[in-house]
C-alpha cells in the first residue's frame, strides 16, 4: 500500500489546507497520485497534540463520505525547537513503529535561528524515539557531515518530491538527487500542503529514475519502504545488520532482534543488494 509518511492534509490547524473542500481535494489528488495511506502530519507547534487524533478521524470519515479511499493515521511533523517542549506522552502520541521501535518525523531546519537538527535528535534518543529526519536537502543549515552523523545513529531520511520536481529551487533538487545517490538510507514523501503544493510522488520518483537511480531503489523509496516503517520501525530501512553496524553491534535503544516481516525483509534484501554485500 502506498504511503505518504509526511503530508499536510488535517484542514484549518497549519498552513496546510484550509478548510474540509480543499482537505478532500488534497486527498483526491493523492489517490490520483497512487497512495492509499497518509499519516497526517501537522506542524506540532501549530496544533494541539492531544487533538490530532481526533482530527485525523473526522477527516477520514469525511472522506469516506466523499468516496475517497484514503486510510489516515495520526502523527505530526516536529521542528528541533519543538522536541524540548513536548513530554514523553505527547511525543508518544505521534510516534509510528511497533513498542520497541518507535520514531518520529523530524524536519531539517529551513532557517539557521533554529535548534541544530543533531541536537534535537539526539535528546529524542535519550528519550527513546528514533528519527526520520524531514527534507534534509532543505536545510542548508544542516551540513552532509551532519546528516551522516545522524544516520550512523539510526535515523532514516526522508526526501521530498518537491525538492526533486524543483518546487523548492535548484539547489534542493540538486542535494536531493545527490543524497539519493549517496547511498544513505532514504524515502520519498510529497510534503503537501494544498492543490498549489500537491502529493507528486509518481513525478518525483521519474526524476531520480532520469538521474539515473535505480528503479528498484526507486521503488523502495516510494512504494516498500515508507509502509514497511510505518509498521516495523525505521530499521526496515537499515535492514538488521544495518542497525547493528550503525550502533557499534548493538542497538542504542537496547532493542532485541524482532522478526522481519516479508515485506521488511524484501527491503533488507534489496538494500544489501545495493550495499553490495
Ligand atoms: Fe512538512
Amino acid at each position: 500500500m502506498r504511503t505518504e509518511l509526511h503530508f499536510h492534509l488535517l484542514p484549518g490547524v497549519d498552513d496546510g489546507p484550509a478548510d474540509d473542500r480543499e482537505a478532500i481535494e488534497l486527498a483526491r489528488l493523492a489517490v490520483e497520485d497512487g497512495t492509499r495511506r497518509i499519516v497526517t502530519t501537522p506542524h506540532v507547534r501549530l496544533v494541539d497534540v492531544e487533538a490530532v487524533a481526533g482530527m485525523t478521524d473526522r477527516l477520514g470519515a469525511l472522506l469516506g463520505e466523499a468516496g475517497v479511499d484514503l486510510e489516515l493515521r495520526p502523527g505530526g511533523e516536529l521542528s528541533p525547537d519543538d522536541v524540548g517542549v513536548l513530554d514523553d506522552v505527547q511525543l508518544e502520541r505521534l510516534a509510528h513503529g511497533p513498542p520497541d521501535s518507535r520514531w518520529l518525523l523530524l524536519e531539517a531546519p529551513l532557517f539557521s535561528r533554529t535548534r541544530a537538527l543533531d541536537s534535537a535528535a539526539e535528546e529524542l534518543h535519550d528519550r527513546g524515539f528514533e528519527v526520520l529526519i524531514g527534507h534534509p536537502e532543505r536545510s542548508p543549515n544542516t551540513p552532509d557531515s551532519a546528516i551522516r552523523g545522524l544516520v550512523a545513529d539510526g535515523a532514516v531520511l526522508q526526501l521530498n518530491a518537491s525538492s526533486l520536481t524543483g518546487a523548492h529551487g535548484g539547489e534542493a533538487r540538486r542535494r536531493a538527487v545527490a543524497l539519493a545517490r549517496s547511498g544513505l538510507p532514504f524515502l520519498l514523501a510529497s510534503d503537501a500542503h494544498s492543490p498549489a503544493r500537491p502529493p507528486q510522488l509518481t513525478p518525483a520518483a521519474r526524476v531520480l529514475i532520469a538521474a539515473g537511480i535505480a528503479e528498484d531503489a526507486v521503488s523502495a523509496a516510494v512504494d516498500l519502504l515508507p509502509e514497511a516503517i510505518l509498521s516495523d520501525g525505521l530499521g526496515a530501512a537499515r535492514g538488521p545488520r544495518g542497525a547493528a553496524a550503525a550502533h557499534g553491534g548493538r542497538s542504542r535503544l537496547g532493542q532485541r532482534e524482532r522478526a522481519a516481516s516479508p515485506l521488511a525483509r524484501a527491503a533488507e534484501v534489496f538494500l544489501d543488494r545495493r550495499r553490495g554485500t
